[in-house]
Parts: structure tokens; C-alpha cells; sequence
């Protein structure tokens, strides 16, 4: 099988572990604290080991990770539905991956598809055994619905994690850039607590996040990149300022805070790398 085969292969898969992580996460806010809560999130957690693995495979063999985002299962109104949704999910991963590994002749790249078609045929059982629960507990819709000023913000907020996230991974599966690589990953994890924190205070105020993007920088220079991250670091910084100084809840003003200070924090990294890179 020719590379460009293989990549169209592994980026499919790649695509479809980025729709099920936000699958999963919508479903871990939406639903609050919990047991089943915390086992989604281990679930999603796999799933990004996935993708991570996929993307690694990917541009090790001198491809460029998708950014695309492929089948997400996302109706329902109670937890049953959601769950069921997630069964199917599962369900299409399965035969996906067992489509793959026939196709794939590489052994190391078997044996990876074959790696995480365990977990997916693990998380399959976990979320039938969840259908089974939820049914039990009744079909109450979950979802929220407020949409004022305090959503709006924390939506945009959302919006604008989730583009970092992706961002600040791509840049560092590309870049040669050793420290560049580890300290973009590391900024990325950060990215996606401050999401969860978005998130579940949406919920908590009886809001629905939306996981959306905006677009995503892909420069292919190391020094574009971190230009174009500090760029939007800096935007962000100031609105999550101007955000934290409007608001009159004292919680949520700490919380924007809190995020603003990790931005600068990023802001600062970004630039001293930037400052390596250039003096190259
Ligand atoms: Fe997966
Ligand atoms: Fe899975
Ligand atoms: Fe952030």
C-alpha cells in the first residue's frame, strides 16, 4: 500500500477519535458530577491517546495530521439517548479499525490499530452497561438553554479553547523544534483544562456548550508558529480581562482571571521560544 493510502487510512481514524472525544466530553458536561461522569472522561481521555498515537504515526511517516473533525452522533435530550449514541459510535470505530488492519500491511501499524480497537470494543461494553443504567433513571432532558450575556461569554471562551487546543497540537506534531514540540503539548493540555473549566461553569449556570472552532493557524515554520500563537494569546488575554472586569459574579471573575494569568503565562513561553528560534 502506497503512503499517501496509508494516510488517507490513519486520518480517517484520526478524524473519527476527534469527533468522539467531543462527543463524549459534550456528554460529560452536559451531564455534571458522577460516577458515569468521571468514566466518559477516562473514555474521552483514551480517545486522545488515540488520536495521539495516529497523529504521531502520521508524521513519522512524513504526513500532516487532519484537522477535520469526522462522525459525531450528537441528538438525544436525556442520558439514555446520549449513551445510546455512543454504543453506535463505538460500534462504527470497531468495524472501521477491523477494515483497517485488514488493509494495512505494516505490521507496527497493525499492531497499533489493533491496540486501540481493545479499548474500543471496551468502551462499547462500558457504554451499553450505561444505556442500561440511564433507562432505569428515566428519559429527563438534560439539556440546558440559557443564551445571555454570561453564556455568550463563556461560549466564545469555549470556542476559543478549542481552536488553541487544536492549534498548539498541530503546531506541535509538526514542528522539529524539541522543546517547541513538548512545551506547545504541554500548553495544549492546559487549553483543555481551561474548556472543561468554561464548560462545566456553563453548565453549572444552566448553559449548553457548543464545541465549535474557529480557524486554526498551520503554519509549517516553527517561528510562524509561535508568531501566530502569541498572536492569539494576546487577543485572548485581553478579553478574558475585559470579560472578568464586566462580570458581577465573583466566582466567575476569579475564574476568568485565572485563565487570563495561564494565558500571559503562555504568552511569556511562546516568546522565549520564538526568541530561540530566531537567533538560529
Ligand atoms: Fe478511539
Ligand atoms: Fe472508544
Ligand atoms: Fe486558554
Amino acid at each position: 500500500m502506497d503512503k499517501a493510502k496509508i494516510f488517507e487510512l490513519l486520518n480517517k481514524d484520526l478524524q473519527d477519535e476527534h469527533g468522539a472525544i467531543i462527543q463524549y466530553l459534550n456528554h460529560a458536561y452536559g451531564m455534571g458530577e458522577g460516577e458515569m461522569t468521571c468514566e466518559i472522561e477516562a473514555m474521552a481521555r483514551d480517545e486522545m491517546r488515540h488520536l495521539d498515537w495516529l497523529a504521531e504515526t502520521i508524521v513519522e511517516l512524513g504526513g500532516t495530521p487532519s484537522l477535520e473533525r469526522g462522525t459525531m452522533l450528537m441528538g438525544g435530550r436525556s442520558v439514555a439517548d446520549w449513551m445510546g449514541n455512543n454504543v453506535k459510535l463505538e460500534e462504527g470505530a470497531i468495524t472501521q479499525y477491523q477494515e483497517h488492519i485488514k488493509l494495512i500491511d505494516d505490521p507496527k501499524i497493525k499492531r497499533l490499530l489493533q491496540r486501540i480497537l481493545s479499548d474500543e470494543e471496551a468502551h462499547r461494553g462500558k457504554f451499553e452497561h450505561f444505556v442500561e443504567k440511564a433507562q432505569k433513571k428515566g428519559a429527563k432532558d438534560i439539556r440546558g438553554s440559557r443564551q445571555d450575556k454570561t453564556a455568550q461569554t463563556l461560549n466564545w471562551g469555549i470556542e476559543h479553547e478549542y481552536t488553541v487546543i487544536l492549534q498548539y497540537l498541530l503546531h506541535s506534531y509538526m514542528s522539529p523544534n524539541e522543546e517547541a514540540k513538548e512545551q506547545l503539548a504541554d500548553q495544549a493540555i492546559n487549553e483543555m483544562q481551561h474548556l472543561g473549566w468554561l464548560a462545566e461553569e456553563l453548565v453549572d449556570g444552566g448553559g449548553n456548550p457548543k464545541i465549535e472552532h474557529t480557524k486554526v493557524d498551520q503554519s509549517t515554520k516553527t517561528a510562524d508558529m509561535l508568531r501566530a500563537d502569541i498572536k492569539i494569546e494576546k487577543e485572548v488575554t485581553e478579553v478574558y480581562e475585559q470579560a472578568a472586569k464586566e462580570t458581577e459574579d465573583p466566582d466567575l471573575k476569579k475564574l476568568l482571571r485565572r485563565i487570563r494569568d495561564n494565558e500571559i503565562y503562555h504568552t511569556e513561553v511562546f516568546n522565549d521560544l520564538l526568541k530561540e528560534e530566531e537567533g538560529k
